[in-house]
């Protein structure tokens, strides 16, 4: 377990808009940061950080929270993970208190994979550099291939004894669970008994999160046995999916993001190769044909990819589509092709830093000219097979989603292809209404559904309750501890002796405000989230002096800091009550407060007489006499509601 204290620290020290600008690029925008969803595919900016408030919200996902929720959500960390890498970030000494076995049960699954993983890692490090076969076969193999020590320790490489389960006693040794050497497919278990390590005799290539946790592995073998594979690599597991994981990206991304561009390779040779040649922006999508999600990992850090294809044409055309992939998210694709027999990693090697530098600025081509030049010289006078080409590159320039650059490429294509741009805006177009149509059928498929879904948001838009409950939560987030002027009608009597309610102005903090009106009304909170979360504000507000938002959302489960999150920046989205800019100043803004807070009390409390109203009224029709105690129960409310009615009337 992590110590308080080292909690409390992390917690002072984290700056949300530092922890998540290493995985999001962000722009200043106002008093706010702003980038693109890292959780959806989109194209203009919805995620906004706000470092006054220290939280995030997505708008396009919904989800927001703090710094831990971010890592949470996105590394999917659990709570203690992001905590541990929060503390490693801003130099923290972690704390612990000693864990018992039941607490260390307790830790998750994934997160033993992880600590079976890391341990791998390191095992096999150890392996390389101090074991005499490590040094005489898996150090000596990358210094042949021309690896030096501090890049091997960089992308911390290492190697499996030529063993059968060495690492597997090892790690079992330590105290890690078999299940979970498994799990990972660090060991294969054949039979009862037998169990071996499935890299035996390979060098190690671990494979890194974006965060820099060890998700898996690439193993190349060192032998020439025919039989068995050159690379071999981790099993899909909870913790490792392949079509989401970019090797290299942990080492690679403030490259990326700084020099705005993202060369994508083949393989772990070649991304280290190139790191040796001083290019560090580099990733490889080992192993598989380029992902959607692999592709969106990159659009985080920068909308350039320059992808580098080897010099053999097989394999070209299947990466094709890696491109309209590319294209499909709105990024910009440069194509670079090596010479026949080249890859990167071996041209890396053979030519200089600058020579491989110049060699990529002056050979990247747009991805028209690449297509062009691969099918033509496929085509070579065939008309056909040209016309085949043409097609082939609208259909691309198809799945380019902004219409400028549509245009501009098709004028690109009309020059280099030879064609008459009216003919290719043609067959644009014929494209798009085939899309459409498609469209079309699939969404009368699904229309069904999407009505019942529809009709429900529109039920939950129209709940003034729903509204009025959050503003409720909204307003003790923000000024629940500022003190305010209220006006509160109190039973006087008057010169006749008579019983009136007259106004009465008195100070009071809004969370006091508002708890005492609820409760001289017995009003609950109905949502569930919102009753929660008000009687904990509530509570908190009252008995703890040190009372901050921060720390509040800091306490509470991640679901509902990310509901939180959305109340608070509601505000900053539609300016709502944005004093500075109304030329509301200090005075004049505590009286708009009170006039908010008072506002949305009576407003509740109006809508909440109606619906009990409505209910007294649907019993009276039920029952057939002796309503009498009802009637004068809907007298009294309407009474009521006359009197709140009018005060809110004076409060606006
Ligand atoms: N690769 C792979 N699986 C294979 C072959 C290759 O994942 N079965 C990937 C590896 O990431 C490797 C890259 O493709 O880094 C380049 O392949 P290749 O040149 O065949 O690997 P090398 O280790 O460079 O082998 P060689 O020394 O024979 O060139
Ligand atoms: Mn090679």
């Amino acid at each position: 377990m992590i110590a308080k204290e080292t909690i409390d620290k992390v917690f002072d020290a984290a700056r949300v808009e530092e922890v998540i600008g290493d995985f999001v690029q962000l722009k200043k925008s106002g008093s706010n940061f702003k980038g693109l969803s890292p959780f959806t595919d989109e194209r203009t900016p919805s995620f906004m950080v706000s470092p006054v408030k220290q939280i995030w919200k997505d708008f396009s996902s919904g989800k927001g929270g703090n710094a831990v929720a971010f890592l949470m959500e996105h590394e999917h960390f659990s709570y203690p993970e992001a905590i541990k890498y929060l503390a490693k970030k801003y130099g923290i000494e972690i704390e612990e208190t000693e864990q018992n076995d039941e607490q260390k049960e307790k830790a998750s699954e994934r997160e033993s994979m992880f600590l079976v993983s890391e341990f791998a890692r390191e095992y096999f490090e150890e392996t390389l550099y101090h074991t005499s076969s490590g040094k005489a076969i898996g150090l000596s193999y990358f210094k042949e291939r021309g690896f030096k020590d501090e890049i091997i320790k960089k992308f911390h490489l290492g190697y499996c004894l030529d063993e059968w389960d060495a690492f597997t006693k090892a790690a079992l040794d330590k105290g890690y669970q078999l299940e979970f050497l498994e799990k990972t497919g660090l060991t294969i278990i054949k039979g009862e008994q037998k169990r071996f390590d499935r890299f035996k005799g390979r060098v190690m290539f671990p494979i890194h999160s974006m965060s820099g946790r060890v998700l898996g592995f690439g193993g190349r073998i060192l032998n020439n046995d025919k039989k068995a594979a050159k690379y071999l690599n981790s099993p899909e597991s909870d913790i490792y999916h392949k079509s989401k994981v970019l090797y290299g990206l942990y080492q690679a991304k403030q490259a990326i993001a700084k020099l705005d561009n993202c060369y994508l390779v083949e393989g772990y040779t070649d991304v280290i190769q190139f790191h040796q040649s001083g290019i560090t922006n580099v990733v490889a999508s080992s192993g598989t044909a380029l992902t959607s999600e692999q592709i969106r990992l990159i659009n985080r850090l920068t909308r350039n990819i320059t992808v580098l294809f080897d010099g053999d044409a097989a394999g070209l055309r299947a990466s094709m589509r890696g491109i309209d992939l590319i294209l499909e998210q709105g990024m910009n694709v440069k194509v670079v092709t090596f010479p026949q027999g080249e890859d990167p990693d071996s041209f890396a090697t053979k030519n200089s830093p600058e020579e491989l530098q110049y060699f990529l600025d002056t050979n990247a081509k747009d991805f028209i000219q690449f297509k062009a030049s691969v099918l033509v010289d496929q085509a070579q006078g065939d008309p056909v097979k040209k016309a085949d080409t043409i097609r082939d590159i609208v259909h691309s320039i198809n799945k380019i989603p902004d219409n400028i650059q549509r245009t501009v490429y098709i004028q690109e294509c009309a020059r280099i292809m030879d064609i008459s741009e009216e003919v290719l805006f043609n067959s644009l177009a014929q494209l798009g209404k085939k899309e459409i149509a498609e469209a079309g059928k699939a969404q009368k498929k699904s229309q069904k559904a999407f009505e019942v879904v529809r009709s429900e948001q529109q039920v939950e838009k129209v709940d003034a309750q729903q509204f009025l409950e959050r503003k409720i939560i909204e307003l003790l987030l923000l000024y629940g501890l500022e003190e305010g002027e209220f006006q509160d009608m109190v039973l006087k009597e008057d010169d006749k002796g008579e019983l009136v309610m007259e106004p009465e102005v008195h100070g009071a903090r809004v969370f006091e405000k508002i708890y005492l009106d609820l409760q001289q009304d017995e009003v609950e909170l109905s949502n569930p989230v919102f009753r929660q979360v008000y009687v904990r504000l509530i509570e908190e507000m009252h008995t703890n002096e040190h009372f901050t938002v921060d720390g509040f959302l800091n306490q509470v489960e991640a679901e509902v800091a990310s509901e939180l999150s959305s109340i608070l920046m509601d505000d900053e989205r539609y300016a709502l009550h944005n004093w500075d800019k109304n030329n509301i100043f200090v005075k004049e803004k505590k009286a708009g407060m009170a006039q908010l807070v008072s506002e949305t009390i009576l407003s509740l409390r109006c809508h909440l007489i109606d619906k009990r109203v409505d209910q007294l009224q649907g019993e009276i029709l039920k029952i057939e006499d002796g309503s009498h105690e009802l009637l004068e129960e809907i007298m009294n409310y309407h009474h009521l509601k006359r009197l709140l009615s009018n005060k809110l009337n004076r409060v606006l």
